[in-house]
């Protein structure tokens, strides 16, 4: 039994390292046929390409406090000062519909004023759009990253400082901008309220094509949990870079169905009708800044066992986003070694069974053996 145990565990490893080693592949032959394309096109804008050369045009992208980075959940600062985040006028059900926009660079909501952020810094920020990041099938593409493991994608809802008349002018002030950041994984369900915006992404799928789209809640494509989050002080992840952002980054996740993601990272177009795709920029130094946590994480609370808990679940983690099932693959592992865990403690039961009764067995005719019959010689 033992034996058939681990000689399934071996198969489920081998399998693995296939997956891994495969999806890999695929990854690097992306790589280089993206490495031609580059060489033949000549791109007048800023792209994701050539990250490294923004900020010859943009000084800003050179700075000291850019956006995105690595949260490093080791070491985070835990603040239980930090408040909660209110937000007012996200439900726009019974309002005029929303402009979608496909920009060249990202799929981009436009919102209405009535959103807004009411506590949680110290101003009142005004929303004005929401934008996603993504990559492609093989590659995860969040721009934050947690321990250096990418998601497959992220949305950011941009705000401005009340205090200044709109965004553009906000967006070069200190004070100006915050943002509210939160990773998007891969569940087994359909995510309704994503597909509100989903659903018209054939309508946009030309470079600087809109469309309209029926307002609906807009609190829904948040996670369910606002209250578990990071906070750090960055900067736009586009040209100009202005480094004007409270970021915030929620702990808590969201789920699309694989087709949703599927569709986000294949429809849309930008320049010379190349695919819109991995539009995310590299994660930037710290430079010694601060990331201020609004709850423990399990390395901050610090106990021996914690931490050795916190580094299977990054390695989990870590093996599932480099096959790009990220979420999925994690929770189907979990299972398999759940039963596996099971199988094993069964088969250990019915052994301890099995030697008990025999053992009672044995007593029983040991004592019949001393009390009617002790000359007779004892089974085996
Ligand atoms: C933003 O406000 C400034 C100052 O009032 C104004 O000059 C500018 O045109 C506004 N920009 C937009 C995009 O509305
Ligand atoms: C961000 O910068 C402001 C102004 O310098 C500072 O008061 C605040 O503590 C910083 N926030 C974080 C999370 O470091
Ligand atoms: C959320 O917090 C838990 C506990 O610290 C951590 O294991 C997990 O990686 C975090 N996820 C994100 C997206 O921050
Ligand atoms: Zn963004």
């Amino acid at each position: 039994m033992l034996l058939e145990v681990l000689f399934i565990l071996h198969v489920l490893q081998s399998q693995v390292l296939t997956v891994k080693s495969s999806s890999s592949e695929s990854d690097e032959s992306s790589e280089r046929d993206e490495e031609h394309s580059k060489g033949s096109s000549h791109q007048q804008h800023w792209g994701y390409h050539d990250q490294d050369s923004w900020l010859s045009s943009y000084v800003d992208c050179g700075g000291k406090s850019q956006s995105p980075i690595n949260l490093n959940t080791r070491q985070v600062t835990y603040d239980p000062r930090l408040p909660v985040i209110h937000l007012e006028g996200y439900d726009l059900t019974d309002t005029p519909p929303l402009s979608l926009l496909n920009n060249g660079h990202t799929l981009q909501l436009s919102l209405p004023n009535s959103m807004r952020i009411v506590r949680g810094f110290h101003q009142i920020y005004v929303a004005a759009q929401l934008h996603f990041h993504w990559g492609t099938t093989e590659v995860p593409g969040s721009e934050h990253t947690i321990d250096n493991i990418h998601f497959p994608a992220e949305i950011h809802v941009v705000h401005y400082n009340s205090k200044y008349p709109n965004l553009s002018e906000a967006a070069s002030k200190a004070d100006g901008l915050v943002v509210l950041g939160a990773f998007i994984g891969i569940g087994l369900h359909e995510n309704d309220n994503y597909e509100k915006i989903l659903s018209a992404l054939t309508d946009v799928s030309r470079e600087e094509s809109n469309t309209e789209v029926p307002a609906f809640n807009i609190r829904h494509l948040l996670p369910n949990s606002l209250e578990r989050f990071y906070r750090y002080n960055g900067s736009l992840t586009t040209p100009p870079c202005f480094q004007t952002v409270s970021w915030t980054l929620f702990n808590d996740t969201i789920r699309v169905s694989r087709r949703q993601l599927a569709a986000l990272e294949d429809t849309l177009k930008t320049e010379h009708n190349k695919l819109l795709s991995r539009n995310f920029r590299a994660p930037q130094l710290l430079h010694g800044r601060n990331v201020l946590t609004s709850f423990q994480t399990v390395a901050a609370a610090g106990s021996a066992r914690g931490a050795h808990l916190s580094e299977t679940q990054d390695a989990n983690i870590k093996e599932s986003s480099e096959t790009h099932e990220a979420l999925s693959k994690g929770d189907v592992l979990a299972i398999v070694f759940g039963v596996l865990f099971a199988v094993t403690l069964l088969a250990f039961l019915m052994y301890a069974y099995q030697q008990r009764k025999k053992y009672s067995k044995y007593k029983r005719h040991s004592k019949r053996n001393v009390i009617y019959k002790p000359a007779v010689k004892e089974e085996a």
